[in-house]
């Protein structure tokens, strides 16, 4: 099967220059969100998500896509409800990967190293800017908790919007909130033809960070 790049033009990986590795022993930070922002540019549907994954009591790898809503030298924010599978499992073991994907662009980036919660003051100001209607599906679900039908959902959303009916802002869920990853290490790997790709590896030391290429 052939991996269908963007077409001709500026996103084309033939006519993108090399990744720099003495560059990238400078941080991270900047190529990925320069390639983030490029996907946004080019109106890639949630350019900021991301495939994280978490291991479960067993060690069994857990995976599904969250939206990467923080992205500084701190490290990359996401948010959940503190009860769903995926946080249970990082409270238990916290240490994650993830992987951002934007295939028309043959570039991803992977991204591992120990998770923390946010503060909730960081919760608080991003739950302030998120729509109302997202913020009562977030009363409405357990997240990752089983239930009976979709009925039994939709009057769970019936309820807490006729419960803040009255509410100009609706309160953050108690038990909700963002987990930041830390990086260790940030790989970013650039399609290049004949499976000769171009793989960064971007390390943090106790000094800084070392980049070292790495065979595709
Ligand atoms: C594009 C996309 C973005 C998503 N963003 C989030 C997110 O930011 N936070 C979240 O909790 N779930 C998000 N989800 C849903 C998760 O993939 C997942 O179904 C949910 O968090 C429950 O996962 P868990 O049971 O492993 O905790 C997103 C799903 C998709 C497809």
């Amino acid at each position: 099967m052939r991996v269908a790049y963007a077409a001709q033009g500026m996103n084309s990986p033939a006519q993108e220059s090399n990744l720099d590795v003495a560059a990238l022993a400078d941080g991270w930070l900047p190529l990925l969100q320069k390639w983030m922002d490029q996907a946004s540019a080019a109106g890639i549907a949630e350019p900021n998500a991301m495939v994280l994954a978490t291991v479960d009591a067993e060690g069994l790898p857990a995976s599904r896509t969250v939206l990467c809503k923080g992205l500084t030298e701190d490290g990359l924010v996401f948010y959940t409800n503190y009860g769903s599978g995926k946080a249970r499992q990082l409270d238990a073991h916290p240490y994650a990967s993830a992987t951002f994907s934007w295939i028309a662009f043959a570039h991803q980036v992977t991204v591992r190293g120990p998770v923390d919660r946010v503060d909730p003051e960081v919760t608080e100001a991003y739950w302030r800017t998120r729509p109302r209607g997202s913020q009562l599906g977030a009363w409405a679900s357990q997240q990752s908790r089983p239930i009976d039908s979709r009925a039994a959902l939709d009057a769970q959303l019936a309820e807490v919007t006729a419960r803040f009916s009255g509410v100009d802002d609706v309160p953050l869920v108690p038990g909700w909130g963002g987990f930041v990853i830390r990086p260790r290490t940030v790989e970013f790997w650039q399609g290049r033809a004949n499976r000769m790709h171009n793989r960064v590896l971007v390390t943090r030391t106790d000094t800084g960070w070392i980049a070292e290429r790495l065979q595709p």
